[in-house]
């Protein structure tokens, strides 16, 4: 999975400074379990919350009632897979035209510290003007995360650099009730999901 095409934008937003690195390290047995639980219908999906958006208003899932969610978890510098399945998002929204009114997609960062609201702001908008960013603390970030079955833990690589954030990428597809209705793995194509969020929107 690439994503040559936002790679120069990318790049260019990787000129973060020094920054900490995450109090947690990957945990491959986490990141098992977790999709254990995901892949298996194991355990509820999803969560309340209560986070800052790009533009630094308080959102919460609930005033997103009536409307389908794609909920994708990642973070601004990331080199590959976030622009590669936000850029499908984008263009799943375009498929699907006015019914895409509907269905609200939300980027929800697992690097709070690094994406401010400001940083946010310039990164959803090279994607779409209807994608939400959202931030906040990096408990409240954890905890929406763990209930998303959302596995992400930071390193810094051994070249040096910055550190790193790896993450699963999943979208979640969210009902009108705020009920999960399932996941799209990553890569799945835009066409592929506009044909199956079609599908729902007509429930
Ligand atoms: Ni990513």
């Amino acid at each position: 999975m690439t994503a040559r095409h936002c790679g120069a934008i990318v790049g260019a937003m990787l000129l973060a400074g020094a920054h900490p690195v995450p109090a947690q390290q990957p945990d491959p047995a986490a990141a098992a379990r977790l999709m254990d639980e995901l892949m298996w219908g194991r355990e509820p999906v999803g969560s309340p919350f209560t986070l800052t958006d790009h533009t630094g208003r308080t959102r919460t899932d609930a005033e997103f009632r009536g409307k389908l969610l794609l909920v994708y978890f990642g973070y601004t510098s990331c080199p590959d897979v976030c622009p590669t399945d936000l850029q499908e998002i984008a263009l799943t929204l375009d498929r699907l035209g006015p019914a895409g009114d509907a269905v609200q997609p939300l980027f929800i960062s697992v690097d709070p510290d690094r994406d401010t609201p400001d940083v946010l702001a310039r990164y959803v908008g090279l994607f779409h003007p209807r994608l939400i960013g959202l931030t906040g603390a990096a408990e409240k970030i954890r905890e929406v995360a763990l209930a998303y079955k959302a596995y992400y833990a930071g390193y810094r690589p051994p070249d040096g650099g910055d550190y790193v954030i790896d993450h699963t990428g999943f979208i979640y597809l969210m009902g009108c009730d705020g009920d999960y209705l399932g996941f799209f793995p990553p890569g799945t194509p835009a066409d592929r999901m506009a044909a199956i969020i079609r599908a729902h929107l007509k429930e």
